[in-house]
């Protein structure tokens, strides 16, 4: 790391060691369609066909969870966060896969026995082709289907996994696949994107209900990405607006649906939606980086004139994740938060490092302020497909891949971080 990069995260990194309770729940996440890869029937796979978006090979998770969940049991990591390729164990409408659901009882069944605690989500941002052409969800008849898979998940992996997660991050989905375009089924279009908003919403209370009525009965989260946006010029009233119209829609409606059951989207009716309150036994709060309303559009936002910046060009602002917390905390009392995603895109490992520690240093003032954090999921373990960089050098993994032979390696963060878990301190004089 410069000796520039080294001077921005001084001010963001503890001052004093921090212990972390030993129930404190350390975890890493990923996503199927991203660790898994490969030919599958789905719109990204779709997308990559026709150029838009990166190929996706995978790391190999499909074929070596095994060892990826011992590699993250040794690091001391107890809790990993995957997903369901919808597309793999519904491959055609109304034609369930048992072997692919095999395959998913199994890697939760060696989790399990690593002494890691999977933590099983039904949909990150991909659809079988089958459905996305049929319209999605955007199309009210077809939410019958996304349900009916969830029930045959349930059922499927209940007896081997006690935790579920409905969808990861249904608001960028709505953001990026309807309003901004860039992701499939890539539309622009605002009513789209607000009747979406809706639509997701409902889905997740209804899913919610179907999955607490499994036997046994799993504890369900939400997972949403905190996007904490700012005017970048505080002084400019239409930034400052633009800044405030986007957050009463993407965080607004999502945190009042999910305390009251009202769903107020701007241009629609207000709709009530039966058992949406309080539909979470846990917020699951994403956080990378605050978002800027400037005059070139959305970018990055830093309270630093020289923050640290990631390969991705994003700015490095912890306080978003602090924030956040305590505004999510505050939203929904009573209701536990768990960071379920957090991490870096970066080659320099003591970037990685600094870049945790930062965050987790502000975890902990969200603590001391009251929020119930109870514990924090690294995104991710081993690198995989990003979404709009493929396999590109920015990586997000604690352990990287030989791509020609998979083996994996763990890197300076992996070993950084399995000493605070074993420790339960981070000490800011073993920050690189
Ligand atoms: C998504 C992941 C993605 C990560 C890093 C998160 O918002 O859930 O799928 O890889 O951001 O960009």
């Amino acid at each position: 790391m410069s000796d520039a990069d080294r001077a921005r995260f001084a001010p963001l990194l503890p001052r004093e060691p921090i212990r972390f309770a030993p129930d404190f729940a350390w975890g890493v996440a990923s996503s199927a369609f991203q660790a898994e890869g490969g030919d599958v029937a789905n719109d990204w796979v779709a997308a990559a066909r026709a150029g838009r978006v990166p190929p996706n090979p995978g790391n190999g998770f499909w074929t070596r969870a095994e060892q990826d969940l011992a590699l993250a049991a040794s690091l001391g990591l107890r809790h990993y966060r995957l997903s369901v390729e919808w597309s793999r164990v519904e491959p055609a409408r109304g034609r369930f896969d048992e072997a692919a659901f095999d395959r998913y009882r199994a890697i939760c069944d060696a989790a399990v026995a690593a002494g890691v605690a999977p933590w099983v989500n039904l949909f990150h941002f991909t659809h079988p082709t089958w459905f996305a052409e049929r319209g999605g969800f955007l199309e009210p008849a077809n939410h019958a289907d996304f349900l009916r898979y969830v029930e045959r998940a349930g059922r499927a992996l209940a007896p081997h996994a006690r935790h579920f997660h409905v969808s990861n991050e249904s608001m960028v989905y709505v953001l990026t696949g309807y309003l901004m375009g860039t992701n499939p089924p890539f539309v622009r279009d605002a009513a789209s994107a607000f009747a979406m908003t809706r639509h997701v919403l409902a889905l997740h209370a209804d899913a919610f209900r179907i999955l607490k009525a499994l036997e046994p009965q799993p504890t369900v989260a939400t997972i949403e990405v905190y996007l904490d946006p700012r005017p970048e010029q505080p002084d400019d009233a239409l930034q400052r607006q633009a800044a405030e119209r986007f957050d009463a829609w993407y965080h607004g409606v999502l945190l009042e649906a999910l305390a009251t059951g009202w769903v107020r989207v701007p241009a629609r009716a207000p709709e009530e939606i039966g058992h949406l309150r309080g539909a979470l036994d846990c917020y699951g709060f994403n956080y990378y980086n605050a978002t800027s309303f400037g005059a070139d559009g959305p970018g990055s936002w830093s309270d630093r004139g020289d923050p640290p910046v990631d390969a991705m060009g994003r700015k490095v602002f912890p306080g978003g994740l602090e924030d956040g917390l305590v505004r999510v905390a505050r939203a929904l009392p009573g209701v536990p938060l768990l960071v379920t995603e957090n991490g870096v895109p970066t080659t320099d490992e003591a970037f990685r490092i600094r870049y945790v520690a930062a965050h987790l240093a502000a975890l902990e003032r969200a603590r001391q302020r009251g929020a119930d954090v109870r514990g924090y999921f690294h995104w991710t373990l081993v690198d995989n497909y990003e979404w709009h960089f493929g396999f590109g050098p920015e990586r997000f993994g604690l352990v990287g891949f030989d791509p020609a032979t998979g083996a994996r390696h763990a890197r300076a963060s992996a070993r950084w971080l399995a000493e605070v878990i074993r420790t339960g301190v981070l000490d800011p004089a073993r920050i690189p």
